[in-house]
């Protein structure tokens, strides 16, 4: 049986992903959709629920987006955020105007009058604002549900009619009881069961897999990261010994990476497992080249070029799996970003490849078991499968390994000591007990070399940049206060330990105005 679905909306705020992934935190299967998707697409979806996410814009330009009033007639329950919430009520006859003093921040709310929203939540509270226009005059029916002291409206409804605005971010963990406002506002007014849970999911999707792939096989383009390896888990149970994984070894793993996937996958899993060693074939292409975004695509496009020939090889009529995740289809634009073409590319990711039009004739389908799921949903799953806790809880690895971790022209004998200079520094951190504390840490390899002295000669060597961050959602980071003393030890034993290696520094700089990786 479907689950009972909510939709966002998407206007084009920062936080819209977090919303939905909030929603789901509280077993509630949601989608995000463009803030244009008509009014009968919605309806004919019967959601339980809809809310308006954010935006950064205001709704008094004639470029920012709108919406028809005809959503407000659905008899569905809607929930406007922050723009959203300015929107319902402009939309619905209110006014909106711009604040004398922007509120950004922590600030504080005081509840006016009684709100099934507001259950649970005492009568003063603080969450997070981030605005520049409020709502000075609701809508006839409305009434105003809490007040900070800039923003006479931060929270607004109509009970009968099933309307409720909030100027704050409920979905921001600032909001000290924002996620108490979701689920009041999911389980009291739309009345949501919570019933999309991970466990149901498995079976749902097994169940679904083996009825749509029937007696055919599936080959699925193993990297050897969370997504991919839960793909390959999911199908696995599925249909066995049906599923082939093909896993490149582009050379460019962190050390002993790829033995590590090899044994994990054929030791603990039912299927044909395919390791085609290309190293060679990489550091080919990657001859010479030194521009970041050059390496990239060549990195990405080698390794599909090398996964098609392998679907060549195997004939027409199988199907092709792939480890896509929600957030994946949503970041490449084939999702529903408001504001298209707006956002500067400032990395190309590439996970999202167009197929040859040979294979995609050759093919019998698509299969993306995980492409509804975020990735905290995807590792659970992972988890439930049985897939390694180191596996499943990796830090985040990029596409093209570490040949972006490799400044300048990218060759062997720099990946060893790359590959031994990680090691050591991961070595340290676990050993450190830091490591539950960093979102992510690396070592990189700036094409720089320095002087410095062994004994009592003269080096000229590699410099290793430390870099670890700590973030919530990879957007924006701050780099990490390791300690002196661990740091200390890893700078030792990297100048003592790791060929090549006589100087060590460490990467300072927060995302923005750098970004985690270097290239
Ligand atoms: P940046 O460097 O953009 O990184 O601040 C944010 C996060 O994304 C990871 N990253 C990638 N992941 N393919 C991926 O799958 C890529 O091409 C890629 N580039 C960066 C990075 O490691 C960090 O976690």
């Amino acid at each position: 049986m479907a689950n009972q679905l909510c939709i966002v909306l998407d206007f084009g705020g920062q936080y819209n992903q977090l919303i939905a992934r909030r929603v789901r935190e509280c077993g509630v299967y949601c989608e995000i959709l463009r803030y244009d998707t008509p009014v009968s697409e919605i309806r004919a979806l019967h959601p339980a629920g809809i809310i308006f996410t954010g935006g950064p814009n205001s709704v008094y330009d004639e470029s920012s987006p709108h919406i028809s009033p005809e959503i407000f007639s659905l008899g569905v329950p809607v929930l406007g955020i922050c723009y959203g919430c300015q929107l319902m009520a402009y939309t619905l006859g209110g006014t909106v105007q711009s604040c004398e003093r922007s509120e950004y921040g922590k600030i504080d709310i005081t509840q006016d009058g009684n709100s099934v929203l507001f259950e649970g939540v005492p009568v003063q509270s603080t969450v997070w604002m981030s605005h520049t226009d409020f709502v000075a005059e609701v809508p006839a029916g409305f009434s105003v549900r809490a007040h900070s002291a800039d923003c006479p409206a931060a929270a607004f409804e109509d009970h009968g009619r099933k309307l409720y605005a909030v100027q704050f971010h409920p979905e921001v963990t600032h909001s000290q009881f924002g996620k108490t406002v979701l689920r009041n506002f999911l389980e009291k007014v739309c009345g949501f069961t919570g019933d999309w849970k991970m466990d149901d999911f498995i079976e749902t999707t097994v169940a679904a897999l083996r009825e749509q792939i029937g007696g055919k096989q599936v080959i699925l383009g193993l990297s050897g990261g969370v997504d991919s390896s839960v793909a390959a888990a999911l199908l696995s149970r599925a249909v066995g010994r049906q599923l082939t994984c093909v896993f490149v070894d582009q050379g460019l793993m962190r050390k002993d990476e790829g033995d590590f996937v090899e044994q994990t996958f054929t030791k603990l899993f039912d299927m044909n497992f395919v390791r085609i060693n290309a190293q060679e074939t990489f550091l080919t292409k990657l001859r010479s080249v030194t521009d970041p975004e050059a390496k990239r695509h060549i990195i990405g496009d080698e390794f599909y070029r090398v996964f098609w020939d392998k679907i060549r090889e195997a004939g027409p009529g199988n199907f092709f799996a792939q480890g896509t995740i929600y957030p994946d289809r949503i970041e490449s634009g084939k999702g529903n970003k408001a504001g298209q073409g707006s956002t500067d590319v400032i990395k190309t990711h590439h996970n999202m490849k167009e197929m040859p039009q040979d294979i995609k004739r050759q093919i019998a389908g698509i299969i993306e078991p995980l492409r509804d799921l975020f990735k905290d949903e995807v590792r659970a799953v992972g988890e439930k499968l049985g897939i390694p806790h180191e596996l499943v809880w990796r830090q985040p690895f990029p596409g093209p390994g570490l040949g972006v971790r490799i400044i300048g022209e990218i060759t062997a004998e720099k990946i060893a000591v790359l590959q031994e200079a990680d090691a050591i520094f991961r070595d340290e951190i676990e050993k450190s007990g830091c490591a539950e504390a960093l979102s992510q840490y690396f070592v990189v390899l700036p094409d720089v070399r320095t002087v410095g002295v062994m004994g009592d000669h003269r080096t000229y060597d590699h410099l290793i940049a430390i870099r670890a961050v700590t973030t919530d959602d990879f957007m924006t980071a701050d780099w990490a206060r390791i300690p002196y003393d661990v740091l200390a030890r890893v700078s030792n034993r990297l100048c003592n330990e790791c060929p090549h290696v006589n100087r060590v520094v460490y990467d300072i700089t927060s995302k923005p105005p750098g970004t985690v990786e270097w290239e």
